[in-house]
């Protein structure tokens, strides 16, 4: 079955809870894990000293509230009795005392295994010890759970949808006792074929709770973390489609204290991470953590977009070699703007109210825009005349997020579609033929997906994409004759001839009857618009 995006629906349907229920995990997880930081150097005392900092810091209580074990916690075997046991060098005073320390803190548990024979570090992996593993997790007093994908039987999806789907068992017989966080997708990321990625990535949203599906971040202190954490962030809005109540994208920690970062990297990466509302899971040395770096791993603006309810994953407006701006709609009704400078110098860019999916016909009769900088903390009356909001002196690598107050204007999802294998952007010409092309940042590949289905470039509002006989065109009349829909299969489908956006070899659009979830049919777009199953 797949689930569709209906245009005109309201109201976000849980994940993984069941109907009507409150979700296991209604937002994203805060919190430490050591991986990126310590890697298979994890101890009782890392644990021991990162409660304590996130106490100490004030960290905790702005919601960094979980600590959660990965790899290399065990010995190299199981006991007799087909357990797995803590290494008791690494600590001593045993698990169970350690879940309890941290509760006693305030603090949620989080362990680490992987589906397979061997953890990736060479641990004792889960395969056919699932339900033994289970029980001991749960017993230990652990309530998060990683399972991470080295070392399955083969590489197959069959195989890891097997392997899980044994998980996702344990997990529909006792769906409160654990938060399940899964690893299968990034085994799959990055091929030259996506369709295994999106399978699994749909799987894993039915099962569990996060999707871990890219890369691992880098880790410390070697390496260069910028590129790393652009490429998950590249791979993450690939799949914005995913991501809904209960369910997170997960693009991996916040390697905060990674020497090859400056500051305004590692302000972007945790804006950007807010901006998606995706998992804040700090890896770093939290004893030796700065003034800076507390301060704006604090800065309530923006953990309160990433604890938003509606828990979008904010997606693409525009793209192009220096700039990309990202927009989501919060609970309130306001809506977020970010823009993020990927350029080598500092530089200032206006993003039209348009672009921000906001109505310029609205805005010209009212008066005021209310705009917070959601960095600074002030909150300016924008001349509703002005254009647009504007974004000055950004450093290069830097990012700022604006938060617009509602009621200004109704809100239509605004910006690229764009294949999400080849990265190319649905380019509308003065001609009204439309195209794949490399992503540029110009006003025909911004695209309006209205409420109604019906989808036009802000370069030619007054007209609408349709499906002419397998080309893609945009037309006048395709406001009214064209309604399309949008699946979490990542399909277009146009209303009429059932016929899937497909982009030809030669970057053409084409109307093509539907596969399933292949290469040239897999799209992006601007969700504002709400995920039902179906
Ligand atoms: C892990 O521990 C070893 C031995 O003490 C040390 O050489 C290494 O630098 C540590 N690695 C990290 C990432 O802390
Ligand atoms: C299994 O063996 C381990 C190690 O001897 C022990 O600590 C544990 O309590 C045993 N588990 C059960 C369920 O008996
Ligand atoms: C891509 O992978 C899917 C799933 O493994 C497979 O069914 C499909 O044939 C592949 N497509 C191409 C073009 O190889």
């Amino acid at each position: 079955m797949k689930s569709q995006i209906a245009l005109t629906a309201v109201g976000l349907v849980g994940g993984a809870a069941a109907a009507g229920s409150e979700p296991l995990l209604p937002l994203p997880p805060m919190g430490f894990n050591n991986w990126a930081r310590f890697m298979t150097n994890i101890t009782e005392g890392i644990f021991v000293d990162a409660a304590e900092a996130l106490v100490k810091t004030g960290l905790r209580d702005v919601g960094y509230n979980r600590l959660n074990l990965d790899d290399a916690w065990s010995t190299m075997a199981r006991a007799a009795n087909g357990s797995m046991v803590w290494d008791t060098k690494k600590f001593p005073k045993g698990l169970p005392w350690l879940t309890s320390y941290m509760k006693s803190k305030g603090f949620i548990p989080g362990i680490y295994t992987d589906a397979g024979t061997l953890s990736c570090g060479g641990y004792p992996g889960a395969l056919d010890h699932e339900e033994i593993d289970w029980k001991d997790f749960k017993a230990w007093g652990f309530e998060y759970l990683k399972m991470d994908g080295c070392n399955l039987p083969d590489g197959g999806e069959p195989v890891y949808r097997e392997v899980y789907a044994r998980w996702g068992k344990l997990i529909a017989e006792d769906p409160e006792a654990m938060v399940f966080s899964d690893s299968a997708p990034a085994y799959f990321e990055g091929q030259k074929n996506l369709t295994d990625w999106y399978t699994i990535m749909g799987w894993a949203q039915k099962m569990g709770h996060l999707a871990r599906h890219s890369a691992d971040i880098q880790t410390y202190p070697k390496g260069k973390s910028w590129p790393s954490m652009m490429y998950n962030y590249d791979q993450h809005v690939r799949l914005a489609r995913y991501q809904k109540v209960g369910f997170f994208n997960d693009p991996d920690f916040l390697n905060v204290d990674h020497p090859s970062y400056t500051l305004d990297e590692k302000k972007s990466h945790f804006a950007l991470w807010c901006s998606f509302s995706a998992p804040l899971l700090l890896s770093t040395d939290l004893t030796a953590i700065t003034k800076e770096e507390v301060e704006y791993l604090s800065n309530k603006d923006l953990i309160a977009i990433n604890q938003d309810k509606l828990i979008q994953q904010a997606t693409l407006v525009s793209r192009d070699s220096n700039w990309d701006v990202l927009s989501k709609d919060v609970e309130n009704g306001d809506r977020i703007v970010t823009i993020l400078n990927k350029g080598a110098s500092a530089g200032s860019l206006t993003v039209s109210w348009e672009r921000a999916g906001l109505s310029t016909k609205a805005l010209r009769r009212g008066k005021d825009v209310t705009v917070k900088d959601l960095w600074t903390g002030k909150t300016t009356k924008v001349d509703a005349k002005s254009g647009g909001i504007t974004a000055s002196n950004v450093p290069s690598h830097g990012t700022a997020v604006f938060r617009i107050a509602k009621s200004v204007s109704p809100v239509t999802p605004t910006g690229l579609i764009f294949n999400t294998l080849s990265m190319k952007c649905l380019t509308d010409d003065k001609s009204g033929k439309v195209s794949f092309k490399a992503c540029d940042g110009s006003d025909g590949q911004t695209w309006q997906v209205r409420r109604d289905g019906h989808i036009n470039s802000i370069l030619r509002p007054d007209e609408c994409i349709v499906d002419a006989e397998g080309k893609i065109l945009s037309r006048h009349s395709g406001c009214s004759t064209d309604g399309w829909s949008y699946a979490v299969s990542g399909n277009l489908i146009n209303g009429n001839s059932a016929n899937c956006l497909t982009e030809a070899a030669d970057g053409t659009a084409t109307a093509t009857k539907c596969g399933y979830e292949l290469n040239e049919q897999v799209v992006a777009l601007p969700i504002g618009v709400t995920v039902n199953e179906k």
